[in-house]
């Protein structure tokens, strides 16, 4: 059913919900190969009301809800469309669409333990006439695990260099790290919040999605008392398998911490930037002491001031962007769905238990299928 040339694409948004990320990727000998990348912009006023869902600030009828549902779908299936047009790549080459959707929800703990993504992959199954497999991670909860993440079955299949233990980070709204041991078990969990609390304080004070560069961090300093009271969190203490999301760390999270009171908002970020790089190196640190190298992806790879602070709490260990090894940091989780799509259609495990904590490999995700020629479909049938 599926070999080597097909291809395949991986759609993503992650917590930052930046952008939609679409990578077109080919297996050959099992390996990813990208051959083509695009990010589609989010409409603003979309990405606005999506970010006050996932920060709790908004509540949600089930009729607005139903509709968010269809309207993500509708962009997923844009940016995939966009991807085949620039790409000069027919539809019908495509085996098969991964799709994430947009993580509204991640709740893996608890009596009723879920998590919800957003994008309906029927409508992108219509719009693109290709096979969408979604829904990765729920079965991975049902059989007890966290849904989560899913990223490092392929960095170990990308990034493992046999006999030598590294560390894979991805920073994205939330951060996580892949531990690839030297012996090749992996070892993966969320280490806690990266863009995702940066994005949103730069935009209250700023009012800008992003802070270049950690530019605005870089003007402030880091306020002891606040980083202390911020790393108390028990989130950070908690052993793996773990994840999170953006429904624990928003804003009204760092708002709840009176060490906040009085405190310039320059030196707030500068505060969440080494949030983010010590939790970061404290979970290294912990996990895999030993670890000399740690390869970076993700869009906080471009944040200058956060890798500077990542670089140093980590010495003497290496710290790279994957880009040094030939892999795009910022395409590396949409090429993870092409790969998760391949592995369903292939009936082979998505989840890594070790990883997740679930009770057993699933097969994840759950097949659309493209539209097919309402004659041919009934003759298959029998009906004439
Ligand atoms: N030049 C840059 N300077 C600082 N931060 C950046 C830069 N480029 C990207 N980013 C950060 O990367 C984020 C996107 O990262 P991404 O890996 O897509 O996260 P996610 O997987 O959560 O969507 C942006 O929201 C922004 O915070
Ligand atoms: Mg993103």
């Amino acid at each position: 059913m599926t070999d080597d040339s097909a291809l395949y694409i991986g759609l993503i948004s992650g917590t930052s919900a930046d952008s939609i990320d679409a990578a077109l990727v080919s297996f050959e000998g099992g390996l990813p190969q990208v051959h083509a990348t695009y990010a589609h912009p989010w409409p603003s006023t979309l990405r606005e009301r999506m970010l006050s869902l996932m920060q709790d600030e908004a509540a949600l009828d089930l009729d607005a809800f139903g509709h968010l549902d269809v309207e993500i779908g509708h962009c997923f299936a844009e940016a995939a469309l966009q991807l085949l047009e620039q790409s000069g790549t027919p539809a019908h080459l495509v085996r098969a669409i991964g799709s994430h959707g947009q993580t509204i929800r991640h709740r893996p703990t608890g009596d009723y333990p879920f998590t919800m993504q957003l994008g309906d992959a029927s409508v992108i199954a219509e719009r693109c006439h290709i096979d969408v497999i979604a829904d990765f991670r729920r079965a991975d909860i049902a059989a007890g695990g966290q849904g989560a993440p899913l990223l490092p079955a392929l960095h170990a299949m990308l990034l493992a260099k046999e006999g030598h233990a590294r560390v894979v980070l991805n920073l994205g709204g939330i951060a996580n790290i892949t531990v690839l041991g030297a012996d090749g078990t992996v070892l993966g969990f969320d280490t806690g919040p990266a863009n995702g609390l940066l994005d949103a304080w730069c935009m209250r004070h700023r009012g800008e999605p992003f802070d270049r560069d950690g530019a605005f961090a870089s003007s402030g300093h880091v306020d002891a008392h606040l980083l202390e009271a911020l790393l108390a969190d028990a989130y950070f203490a908690l052993p793996p398998p773990k994840s999170t999301g953006r429904e624990h760390f928003h804003l009204g999270w760092l708002a709840a911490h009176r060490a906040l009171a009085g405190i310039r908002p320059a030196d707030v970020q500068a505060t969440l930037l080494e949030l983010t790089a010590r939790s970061v190196a404290e979970a290294i640190a912990q996990q895999t002491p030993t670890t000399a190298d740690v390869l970076v992806c993700g869009g906080g790879t471009h944040n200058r001031r956060l890798m500077e602070r990542l670089t140093a709490l980590l010495a003497p260990r290496v710290v790279s962007s994957t880009a040094q090894h030939g892999i795009d940091p910022d395409f590396l989780e949409a090429a993870a769905f092409a790969w998760l799509a391949r592995q369903r259609l292939l009936g082979l495990p998505g989840n890594l238990p070790a990883v997740t904590g679930a009770r057993g490999s699933r097969v994840l995700g759950a097949i659309y299928s493209a539209p097919t020629d309402d004659a041919s479909a009934w003759r298959n049938l029998g009906h004439k």
